[in-house]
């Protein structure tokens, strides 16, 4: 497809989906990163558990690498970490994809790393985890010539780079995040077993509008023979109860109840409530697959060809840490369970609760109810043994190829 009508499918196709049904809802990303700018608070709690997922994945990546076309002498090989926090989810893994592509190309190669994420991310952390003034997880950096890191902070949702100039590009447990709130839940945070047809079918809606938009952008941005993973925290079937199971779904079932326990009992309006919405989506395979099975699309009609779709579960490395003090040392520790727990988990959360508090309230009174509503969170959940609230981590993970 040439760059004008492939723009032009673009511009239709965020146009044609510009119309809302709903009325206005507040948008919550769960983009404000948790913390002090600048601690690196997400690799020291989420980032712990999500470079497990990274882990699994690596050999089969690098094995991909390898054939994606790449001229060392009058090219730059441009690696993009989409969604990346403060990077210490990919770290590892980019260091060792790189030292890999310069065995390849030889020590005269030059790489680029784009580092995006929203405009509010933590940069100041990401550099410096990258640059060793962080130094855990180990970097590359310091000690790799030709290696340049770059960041972006661009909605990844619009255009983050050039047309034509990607060989790699990785989004990992990101791509849930969706571009806008679809509806005001009636009486949860996110999509409930008994949320009612409406919600289901503008979550639904608002999902694969997403998931094009993002396929589209990142397909105008990618190289001929470049690759792109995607891994996206997901719906599945579970194959013991036949119980549809999403990521986090038991901390999410808590957060509900206790968020509704707030409005019950007054401590937050019912606006408040109703403002306080999940703006994601975790999408099952069917949904995923979409957009490349059917040949007719304009995802596939853009070049993008998928190479692989796979469920990868990660274990929950808090309930394992608990599992093993009270198997090993005898100690049932649920108060350092329910304390690291709500840690991880805080990251994501956070801002969406802030951003359903009303303007009214000053920012201080705000960060005061978020503060006791996670600390109840926590106290209920030392109360539970971690065998009940242990949430293995579900994600699919696309690998996609440009023809
Ligand atoms: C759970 S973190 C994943 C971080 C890292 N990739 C990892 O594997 O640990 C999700 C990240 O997606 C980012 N994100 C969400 N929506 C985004 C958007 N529209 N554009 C860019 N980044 C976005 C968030 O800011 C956050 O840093």
């Amino acid at each position: 497809m040439s760059i004008r009508l492939f723009s032009s499918a673009i511009l239709t196709h965020l146009r044609l989906h510009k119309i809302s049904v709903f009325a206005p809802v507040r948008y919550s990303r769960g983009f404000a990163p948790f913390g002090k700018p600048g601690s690196g608070n997400y690799g020291r709690t989420l980032g712990k558990q999500t470079v497990g997922l990274m882990e699994l994945l690596r050999d089969k990546i690098l094995n991909r690498v390898k054939s994606i076309p790449f001229n060392a002498k009058d090219s730059v090989f441009s690696i993009g970490d989409y969604g990346a926090a403060d990077g210490s989810a990919s770290v590892p893994f980019i260091g060792q994809l790189v030292a890999n592509l310069k065995d390849q190309h030889g020590p005269e190669a030059q790489f680029q790393v784009i580092y995006e994420d929203t405009e509010v991310n933590d940069f100041n952390s990401l550099f410096k985890r990258v640059s060793g003034i962080i130094p855990d997880p180990q970097v590359y950096l310091p000690d790799m010539d030709n290696v340049y890191v770059l960041a972006s902070g661009t909605d990844f949702y619009k255009q983050c780079v050039p047309s034509n100039s990607m060989h790699f590009i990785m989004c990992m447990i990101s791509l849930h995040w969706l571009s806008e709130t679809p509806v005001k839940y009636n009486n949860s945070l996110y999509k409930y077993p008994e949320s009612s047809a409406e919600e289901k079918i503008a979550l639904d809606r608002q999902a694969e509008i997403d998931l094009e938009t993002f396929l589209l952008l990142r397909s105008r941005e990618m190289k001929q023979g470049g690759l792109l993973i995607i891994c996206a925290g997901c719906e599945i079937n579970d194959m013991n109860t036949g119980e549809v199971k999403y990521l986090s779904d038991t901390l999410l079932t808590f957060l509900t109840e206790i968020w509704k326990e707030y409005r019950d009992s007054g401590k937050i309006s019912n606006d408040e409530f109703l403002n306080t919405n999940l703006s994601l989506c975790f999408r099952n395979m069917d949904q995923l697959r979409k957009p490349f099975d059917d040949k007719l699309s304009a995802v596939s009609k853009s070049g993008l060809c998928l190479l692989s779709a796979e469920t990868v579960i990660i274990p929950d490395i808090v309930y394992t840490a608990w599992k093993d003090k009270k198997d090993k040392k005898g100690i049932d520790d649920r108060e350092e369970f329910a304390r690291l727990y709500v840690a991880t988990h805080r990251n994501w959360g956070n801002h969406t609760f802030l951003n359903g508090l009303s303007d009214s309230r000053s920012q201080e009174e705000k960060e005061k109810i978020v503060d006791g509503f996670y600390d109840k969170v926590e106290k209920r959940m030392s109360k539970i043994n971690p065998e009940e609230i242990k949430d293995d981590f579900r994600f699919i993970c696309l690998v996609v190829t440009k023809k």
